[in-house]
């Protein structure tokens, strides 16, 4: 399984924890962008973003959680990002922003709140790489972990297996030392508040990773 790490909740500044994660053996940085819309608070201007994460050596697996994701994708391909994953819940124009994604070379996710059925995400499957998987409510770190989620993963594991598809699937909100033992199947775990919150990134990482 790989790490992708979300600096959203850190006892730091943004600047400060994205070091402290570069410096450590997870796979991606999870940057979380919220639009004050799609869900309560708002987080980032694209120019913040671009000239934080400017000079990023480890893959971006970028999260939106905003209305109409489209308008964000020009800009934020300046980033060559692995992934750029929005909500089945934020758009109509579904297979409109997945090729607008796929125009710049970039991975495609789609992502699902926690009380969304996931029968919304059945037309889509074949034309992801990703499925981001919400195991809290989108816009805030620090929550704690819904146990439906297990039966969701359980769920679309079976739904990928019996249409040989290849999609990967990620998991987001209150991953921690306990609750990923319970995810196993997971291709990608993001964890925030878990390793930021704590003084050595790499050990949290490696908690993580020995289950
Ligand atoms: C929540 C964000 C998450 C969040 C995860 O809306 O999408 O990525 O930062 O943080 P933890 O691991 O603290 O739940
Ligand atoms: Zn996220």
């Amino acid at each position: 399984m790989e790490i992708s790490v979300s600096y959203l909740s850190s006892k730091y500044s943004k600047e400060a924890t994205i070091r402290l994660i570069e410096a450590t053996d997870a796979d991606y940085i999870h940057v979380d962008l919220m639009d004050g819309g799609f869900v309560p608070h708002k987080n980032f201007t694209i120019d913040e973003v671009l000239a934080l994460l400017g000079e990023h050596k480890k893959p971006l697996d970028i999260h939106l959680m905003v209305f109409d994701p489209i308008i964000y994708i020009e800009e934020l391909a300046k980033l060559k990002p692995k992934y750029i994953t929005f909500h089945v819940e934020a758009t109509k124009d579904i297979v409109k922003t997945i090729e607008e994604i796929r125009k710049y070379g970039i991975h495609v996710g789609l992502s699902i709140k926690p009380n969304t059925d996931l029968y919304e995400l059945m037309p889509y499957l074949s034309l992801v790489d990703l499925v981001l998987l919400m195991s809290v409510e989108p816009g805030a770190g620090g929550q704690e972990f819904i146990f439906d989620s297990v039966a969701r993963l359980q769920e679309l594991v079976k739904v990928r297996e019996e249409n040989h598809l290849s999609f990967k699937i990620e998991m987001d909100g209150g991953i921690n030392k306990d609750t990923i033992k319970l995810v196993k199947e997971l291709d990608i775990a993001v964890s925030g508040s878990f390793i930021c919150k704590g003084e050595n990134y790499q050990e949290k990482i490696n908690e993580l990773r020995n289950i």
